[in-house]
């Protein structure tokens, strides 16, 4: 078996803020009340912009970081709960815009654990040697699926699209992966739900009204199960990278709620300071959300070389995911 690294990463999120002052004026809440439940303070909206434009922008960027022409790519895989169609997939659209004409492109759901999971697919390829660099994106327009009349959720979800490209090694700022790990939870799927297109055909009637195409949750049971996942999947990689989590220097997490990661933290018995986050700028961006976090690490300069740094996701599915890489 090969080796597979991390050779770059990119994001980009939409202009406009939206703050929670500015969502307090169209629902009963309060910046105290999100700030103190959840850390996010501010997030970005689509205003029209759509989900394969920002995955361009964000892969355009991972490519410049990383060194790669779009055309040496050989595969895009794309992580979205928020598609603008449901064919072609959105990989292809990214894979048209950029002109990535030898890669083979398409979509995956796995929520917000989509960038690991996306990522662990793309080093498998390069591990058996069968490709040599993949692009691999997040990109969401949550905005369009939220519950604007929902206090509950509207709160918490922003757009955005954040890439890593996954190859063999290129020079000494390749991170390599060292160890992946995935799962899921198809019994708990109810807690985090979208609706698609309700059945019907010409053997049976589509219901007169159609769904709201919103997110639904019950919020105390994701942050129960994201918790304990955060945690397990943590020590998973640990484990299989024969390292101690005192090594992991460190955490990008998927950035849904300041006190998740914060308890899991506890769990841990690690510092707070080793959990890279950003929520409180972005809200929860879904798929994009560990992509934009990664990327803003790498560019704050603190990793540095012969760090250990663990990447991990958790969503609807339930799913949940990490990967541990080197610098
Ligand atoms: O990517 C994964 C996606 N989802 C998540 O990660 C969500 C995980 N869960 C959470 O982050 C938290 O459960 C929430 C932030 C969603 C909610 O926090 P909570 O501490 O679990 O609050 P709660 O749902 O128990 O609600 C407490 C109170 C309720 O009022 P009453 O019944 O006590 O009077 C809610 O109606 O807070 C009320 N509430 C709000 N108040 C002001 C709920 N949302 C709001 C709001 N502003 N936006």
């Amino acid at each position: 078996m090969n080796s597979s690294y991390i050779l770059g990463a990119g994001c980009y999120v939409p202009e406009s803020v939206v703050t929670n002052d500015d969502l307090s004026r169209i629902v009963d809440t309060s910046d105290e009340w999100i700030t103190t439940r959840t850390g996010i303070k501010e997030r970005h909206l689509s205003q029209g912009e759509k989900t394969y434009e920002m995955g361009v922008k964000a892969v355009k960027r991972a490519l410049e970081n990383a060194k790669i022409n779009p055309e040496d790519l050989d595969m895009i895989i794309c992580a979205t709960i928020t598609p603008d169609e449901f064919m072609p997939a959105t990989a292809c659209r990214i894979q048209s815009d950029i002109g990535a004409k030898n890669a083979a492109a398409f979509d995956i759901s796995a929520a917000c654990s989509g960038l690991v999971f996306g990522i662990t697919i793309a080093s498998q390829f390069v591990k058996t040697g069968m490709y040599k660099n993949i692009c691999v994106v997040g990109a969401e327009t949550l905005s369009k699926v939220t519950n604007w009349e929902d206090r509950g959720t509207c709160v918490l979800f922003g757009d955005g699209a954040g890439a890593v490209i996954v190859g063999e090694k290129r020079d000494e700022n390749s991170m390599e992966i060292i160890a992946e790990s995935m799962i899921s939870n198809g019994d708990k799927a109810d807690i985090l739900t979208l609706e698609a297109v309700p059945f019907g055909n010409m053997l049976k009637k589509r219901p007169d009204k159609m769904p709201d195409f919103y997110m639904a949750m019950d919020g105390q049971e994701v942050f129960k199960f994201a918790v304990k996942v955060i945690t397990d999947q943590i020590k998973k990689v640990t484990e299989k990278a024969n390292l101690k989590v005192e090594d992991i220097s460190f955490i990008v997490p998927h950035q849904a709620n300041v006190r998740i990661i914060e308890t899991a933290a506890k769990m841990l018995s690690l510092p707070n300071e080793k959990f890279f986050v950003n929520l409180h700028k972005y809200g929860n961006t879904s798929s994009a959300s560990v992509g934009i976090a990664f990327s803003e690490l790498l560019e704050s300069g603190k990793i540095k070389k012969g760090d250990n740094l663990v990447m991990t996701g958790f969503g609807g599915g339930m799913s949940a995911g990490a990967i541990l890489l080197k610098a």
